[in-house]
């Protein structure tokens, strides 16, 4: 799989890319994922990259020339091309799943109050948001997009198990965790896990599972597909 991500921003990705599993997963050519410094296709002396929205209005939006450039630079027939936006489809498991298997993603983070409506309309494939709160642009909504999809990656994960245990695989949060020591602040880590029963661990676990589903995300049981 490639990704591109078109972004005025490009450092904001650096670590994010180069550390832990997207640095291995690119190590292991599972995925090649590129970055695109938009101002290189801005305009003028100054690379100008937006421009005042007709109508008037507060704020600035990307012009559509240098952005159309860059995407026609880097998609080909086989992309989905996605922007970030907090006015796109709510991004979940399902769509995370659903991207993994594309050959090629093309994702564009916009900044300012957004993108000329005419690049939406020419050149997006999907407009996806990453939850209903708006932050200044759209380089981190990207990278939230690239984790979830990279790690849906065949072979990213070490374990191919930690995937199906996932908790929006199966519409069910997690179970609590403990590790060594046994006791810590006074807390003692309940009986059960210590017993070497893993009926009675799975069972313990799943009830916990539910337990905590039931009182935080009640709307996920609606969902539910196990
Ligand atoms: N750009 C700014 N806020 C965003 C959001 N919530 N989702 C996607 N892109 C965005």
């Amino acid at each position: 799989m490639q990704i591109d991500i078109i972004t005025l921003f490009p450092a904001m990705l650096t670590g994010f890319l180069s550390e832990s599993m997207m640095g291995r997963a690119q190590e292991k050519d599972l995925v090649k994922i590129e970055t695109h410094d938009l101002r290189k296709w801005g305009e003028g002396k100054w690379q100008i990259t937006d421009d005042r929205p007709f109508g008037g209005g507060a704020g600035m939006l990307l012009k559509p020339e240098p952005l159309c450039e860059a995407i026609d630079s880097v998609r080909k027939k086989e992309s989905l091309t996605i922007y970030l936006t907090p006015d796109g489809e709510p991004f979940n498991h399902e769509m995370a799943v659903a991207l993994s298997k594309e050959s090629h993603l093309v994702l564009v983070s916009g900044h300012y109050e957004g993108i000329d409506q005419r690049v939406r309309e020419s050149r997006i494939d999907r407009e996806v948001s990453i939850g209903d709160y708006v932050l200044t642009n759209g380089t981190l909504p990207a990278a939230v997009l690239v984790d979830a999809v990279v790690r849906q990656i065949p072979g990213v994960l070490g374990a191919e198990k930690s995937l199906t245990q996932d908790s929006f695989q199966r519409n069910v949060l997690g179970f609590p965790q403990y590790t060594r020591p046994v006791e810590f602040d006074g807390m003692r880590v309940p009986e059960v896990l210590l017993s070497g029963n893993h009926k009675e661990i799975e069972r313990w676990r799943e009830e916990r599972a539910l337990e905590k589903t039931r009182e935080r995300r009640p709307d996920l049981f609606s969902t539910k597909d196990t």
